[in-house]
């Protein structure tokens, strides 16, 4: 189909862990996308007040904990006594915030792959970048296939890139932007993941005649998902584990 190099990871990656079927960004999530059969997984990463590097998508505590706040403020001592599973059901009441130390283990262990979306806390943009690329390098350091780290935000993707070289990294994109290629070559990306209507027949052979893989998010819908296979692109993030085979 191109000439890019070889692309280790799975054409189908799940968002959250399981999207929503069970708490995001919870270790319940990732085991439930793993009894999906997804071998692949998207996370939200962002650091605590003392450094500590752990799994949320909102800046803000108060959605997915009920605390009130910002994360990023708040030492990890504090995060990890927080319930982060009550909001989305009783059956998962309890369930804390992981770090992402924690996601590493459950993935090494079962030979995971993972793509770590750098979520900064506003203003903190590069010291996310470069820490999450530091831990992800410790924690994955030996080991055949590197975590994909991804953001919306180039000074974290720069950060990361100082940090940490050798990391696949991928930019992300929610609306079109001109500078779209140059930027994601700036940033040394690999790959570019789009809002999913952003991919036509142009913009991915653009993408593929720059070097970039092509990577959706996120994808729900039986036509949307049959039109980006059908386009030949790499990648789709779903939350719809209980309704994509990640084996198609
Ligand atoms: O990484 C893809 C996707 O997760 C980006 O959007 O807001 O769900 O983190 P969001
Ligand atoms: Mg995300």
């Amino acid at each position: 189909m191109n000439d890019l190099p070889p692309w280790p990871y799975p054409r189908w990656i799940a968002h959250r862990g399981a999207g929503k079927l069970a708490p995001e960004n919870t270790l319940a999530a990732f085991r439930l996308g793993a009894e999906h059969g997804y071998r692949m997984f998207e996370c939200d990463a962002k650091l605590s007040q003392d450094g500590v590097v752990f799994l949320m998508h909102d800046a803000t505590l108060a959605r997915t904990t009920g605390m009130p706040g910002i994360g990023g403020d708040q030492p990890w001592t504090t995060l990890s006594q927080l319930d982060a599973g009550g909001w989305h059901s009783r059956r998962y009441a309890g369930e804390p915030l992981p770090t992402l130390a924690a996601l590493a283990r459950f993935c090494l262990a079962n030979d995971y792959l993972l793509n770590i979306e750098i979520k900064p806390t506003p203003g903190t943009d590069a010291e996310t970048g470069a820490a999450v690329a530091r831990e992800a390098a410790r924690l994955w350091a030996g080991t055949a296939v590197p975590p994909l780290l991804s953001s919306f935000r180039p000074d974290a993707l720069a950060a990361a890139r100082d940090a940490v070289p050798a990391l696949p990294r991928a930019l992300l994109l929610d609306t079109p932007r001109s500078d779209w290629l140059d930027l994601a070559r700036q940033l040394g990306c690999v790959a570019i993941v789009c809002n999913h209507a952003l991919w036509d027949a142009q913009t991915v052979a653009d993408a593929r005649a720059a070097g970039f893989r092509q990577l959706s998010y996120t994808v729900n819908d039986d036509w949307a998902a049959q039109r980006l296979i059908d386009l030949g692109t790499d990648g789709i993030i779903t939350d719809r584990v209980d309704l994509f085979s990640p084996a198609a």
